[in-house]
């Protein structure tokens, strides 16, 4: 008997998340639980060549405000929260624009750098299999931002991973 409940159960719980495995919006797009950022910053109030650094954060899900936002630390360079939104569609004939602000420390009296980050969902794959010249494999934005107008400092954005809500993988 306890058996036969069993069964039925996990017939049921299986049809169930067959049948709701999809979570999609509105459009039919899948959408995106989280991001994972590789965050470039290079400063130039330190002599040149600048201070420089590359982290990976973790896992951020999307509209998060500023003050619930884990601290991004890029080494000695910089750090503050990074908080983003999904707008899907997204820009260009894009299925998603992340849309995203750093809170650098280092930008005082001015707003903190955002940029627009834009992809398909899907990885990139290169154009040619001759590897001539840059080829940038990570959909990425760039931005420049300075502190009171003085002292430009450079951040660089890349989509090092994302998950969307229907990855039951995940
Ligand atoms: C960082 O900024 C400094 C100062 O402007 C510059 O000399 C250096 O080339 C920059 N480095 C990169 C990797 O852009
Ligand atoms: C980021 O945080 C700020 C301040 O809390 C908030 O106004 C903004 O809506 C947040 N952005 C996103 C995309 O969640
Ligand atoms: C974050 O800020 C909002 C107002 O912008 C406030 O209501 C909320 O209590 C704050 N949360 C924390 C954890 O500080
Ligand atoms: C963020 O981390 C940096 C160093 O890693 C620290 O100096 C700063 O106080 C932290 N900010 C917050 C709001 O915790
Ligand atoms: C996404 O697809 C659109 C339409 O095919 C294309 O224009 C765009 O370049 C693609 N984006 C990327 C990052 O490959
Ligand atoms: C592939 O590389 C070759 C040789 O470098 C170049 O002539 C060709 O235009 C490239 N094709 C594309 C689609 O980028």
């Amino acid at each position: 008997m306890a058996s036969m409940y069993m069964y039925v159960v996990h017939t049921t719980s299986l049809l169930l998340l067959l049948s709701t495995g999809y979570i999609t919006s509105e459009n039919n797009i899948p959408k995106i639980r989280g991001v994972r950022f590789l965050l470039t910053v290079n400063d130039t109030w330190a002599d040149p060549p600048g201070c420089i650094k590359t982290v990976a954060t973790d896992m951020i899900a999307p509209d998060v405000p500023v003050n619930k936002s884990q601290n991004i630390t890029v080494g000695s360079c910089d750090h503050g929260p990074l908080n983003y939104t999904v707008l899907s569609p997204g820009l260009n004939h894009n299925k998603y624009t992340v849309r995203l602000t750093f809170y650098s420390s280092v930008i005082e009296d001015a707003e903190p750098p955002t940029c627009d980050l834009s992809w398909n969902g899907t990885y990139l794959i290169p154009k040619n299999n001759t590897c001539t010249g840059p080829v940038d494999l990570l959909p990425s934005c760039y931005t420049t931002d300075s502190r009171e107008g003085w002292y430009l400092t450079y951040y660089w954005f890349h989509l090092l991973e994302w998950e969307f809500e229907d990855d039951i993988s995940a």
